[in-house]
């Protein structure tokens, strides 16, 4: 018999990596729902309360199986969690305290919780709600102080006599330093949990999970090349037989420069080309693209032209009947609100809607769908998948297309007369000038998908400043949820959306300027320190300039639940200023400045 913890999933965004946690330290988690009837919760040793995207302090999301917290078992709450917890034994919270990103956390050394680590520990936070007191039998455990200076009572609440526990911070995502050491804690000190279970058992586990799902059938594999689908393809090759496995690469003309050649080698020297298709429909995307301006819009058709190319190639090559393989790995269901309650952040292009029938129906298999990056990697690894196949940057399926930001050229200005003295008088406390840009882009805010504007900054002043700003006006301005950093000579003090499609032309552009990038990346020995970097073309033109403008994104990360921006070397920027500001078309150069939250690691 396992020991066992419960995490509830209150659809916040990181609810399922609190259960890989909790198995990385080799203890057995599972996922239960809010309303599972109190039985349900009867065997486990101990509950975690996950995040949501609800808020406590309007009583949302209140309806759930609070007979919990009868039960003589450990509880402990994140975020959303914390602050049931909190409400639940008489205390109070309220809307309002909200903080993105880092915080630093002073703990109540000696607590169980956070033994053996430091009095002052890097945490996590995304919330709009705040704990402002606790009923009796409870205290404060730890407060906080965030980037910008200002303190936050009550971070982390606890009571001992009714095993009850808090915590406003996500200790399950990377960025809290030791988050994993807080819930092992939780795990063994509170709960006092064995080991019992190992990573080594998944892939066997797994094995026989494929073929029994599979059958006497084939699977017909959509391969990008990316580190997903070709950990799947291993995976599903090892289990099946090569006999059984066809893949299919699909140029969907949104690739970087030289890709599909260099994924069908990489195939064929991986020994999965017996039958490895390649189609070309670069024509059939873009066309379907060309009108195409919102996120989400582009997202759904380039989703449902993979499937329909696939389907096509399926009956060309007659294996239409095969199930549909994919690389999907737990960011993209989440991310698309695939589980009951999580907001739709944006929609992965293998979870649009015609893939979602064909799983409810069972003709699709994802052998990495409880995976995160990281774990996709430990797998492949294992596997004997070479280092260079596994850590190439992540690139999203729909590729390029969700980095080439489309305009019909109007300005996107509506809210500027609230939003913009207060970004001008807040960045010109740190040196700053600051300039809300007539676009917006793709972000995540407290387990909620925001479409706001970005803001870029000029000036030149320290990183650690820079980011202060940031961190200071993503948090006090609603309405932005990004800030760029000018990398161009002059400081802009306009900046005018210009209209731009999905054309080849502007592809062309994108895909040099990525080209610049990735050569600098590696030529700098940067490539591997730095875990995804996105080049986005954004159709601005900045004053005094012709042109649209570049985004770099350099990021770390590495589940991509969270990420925090990379400075980049002043030698590597100079190189980059000269060769992307060279090129015809471009105009604007500059750098995402942002975490994630308040931004995504992509702009769509
Ligand atoms: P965001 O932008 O949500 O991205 O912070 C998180 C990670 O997911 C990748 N990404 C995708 N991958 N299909 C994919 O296979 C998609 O539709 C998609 N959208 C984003 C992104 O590149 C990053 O690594």
């Amino acid at each position: 018999m396992h020991d066992t913890i419960a995490v509830i999933d209150f659809g916040g965004q990181y609810a399922h990596l609190i259960a890989t946690k909790i198995r990385l330290r080799g203890v057995r988690a599972e996922i239960r729902q809010p309303e599972d009837p109190i039985e349900a919760f009867a065997g486990y040793r101990g509950i975690v309360i996950s995040g949501s995207p609800s808020l406590a302090s309007h009583g949302e999301d209140s309806d759930y199986t609070k007979e919990i917290f009868d039960l003589d078992i450990p509880i402990l709450g994140f975020c959303f969690g914390h602050q049931q917890i909190a409400q639940y034994y008489g205390g109070e919270v309220v809307h309002g305290g909200r903080e993105w990103g880092k915080a630093d956390l002073h703990v109540t050394v000696g607590h169980p919780l956070f033994r053996g680590l430091d009095p002052v520990e890097r945490v996590w936070m995304s919330h709009y709600d705040s704990v402002v007191s606790v009923g009796p039998d409870f205290e404060e455990i730890g407060y906080s102080f965030t980037g910008n200076g200002s303190e936050h009572r009550f971070a982390a609440i606890g009571s001992d006599k009714f095993r009850r526990y808090g915590f406003q911070f996500h200790p399950e995502v990377d960025d809290t330093i030791h988050g994993d050491d807080m819930i092992a804690n939780f795990v063994f000190e509170i709960c006092g949990c064995a080991k019992s279970w190992s990573m080594d058992g998944f892939m066997d586990e797994e094995i026989l999970r494929i073929q029994e799902q599979v059958g006497s059938g084939s699977v017909f594999l959509l391969a990008s090349g990316g580190v997903d689908s070709t950990v799947a393809a291993v995976l599903l090759g090892k289990a099946l037989g090569s006999e059984r496995l066809h893949l299919l690469h699909i140029d969907n003309g949104l690739m970087r420069l030289n890709e599909s050649a260099d994924v069908l080698q990489m195939f064929t020297e991986i020994g999965l080309d017996r039958n490895l298709h390649f189609v070309d429909a670069s024509d059939t995307f873009l066309d379907a693209l060309a009108d195409a301006v919102g996120p989400e819009e582009k997202r759904r058709i380039i989703g449902d032209t993979f499937v329909q190319v696939f389907q096509n190639e399926g009956e060309r090559l007659g294996i239409e009947h095969h199930l549909l393989g994919q690389g999907t790995i737990y960011p993209d269901t989440i991310e698309t609100g695939g589980t009951k309650r999580a907001d739709t952040i944006k929609t992965h292009h293998n979870r649009v809607p015609i893939i979602e029938e064909m799983l409810a129906d069972g003709k699709v298999i994802e052998p990495l769908a409880d995976l995160y990056k990281v774990e996709v990697r430990e797998l492949g690894a294992r596997m004997g998948i070479d280092r260079e196949a596994l850590w190439r940057h992540p690139f999203p399926g729909p590729g390029l297309g969700v980095r080439l930001l489309c305009s019909t050229g109007a300005q996107d200005t509506e809210d500027f007369d609230s939003i913009v003295p207060q970004v001008e008088a807040l960045a010109a406390t740190f040196g700053l000038e600051g300039l809300v840009l007539p676009i917006r882009s793709v972000g995540v805010k407290a387990d909620l998908r925001a479409y706001e504007h970005p803001v870029l900054l000029s000036g030149d002043v320290p990183w650690d400043d820079l980011i202060a700003a940031v961190s200071a006006i993503t948090a006090q301005v609603p309405g932005i949820n990004r800030c760029v950093w000018n990398l161009g000579a002059s400081h802009p003090t306009t900046a005018v959306a210009v209209p731009g499609y999905v054309t080849r032309l502007r592809l062309h552009l994108l895909r040099e300027a990525d080209a610049l990038v990735m050569q600098a990346l590696r030529r700098h020995g940067l490539y591997d320190e730095v875990w995804q970097c996105p080049t986005v073309l954004v159709p601005l033109n900045l004053q005094g300039t012709e042109g649209e403008t570049i985004v770099l994104r350099p990021v770390r990360s590495a589940r991509a639940m969270t990420a925090t921006p990379v400075e980049l070397p002043a030698e590597v920027v100079a190189e980059l200023r000269t060769g992307i500001l060279a090129l015809e078309g471009i105009g604007g150069l500059t750098l995402d400045v942002t975490s994630k939250p308040p931004g995504t690691i992509e702009w769509e």
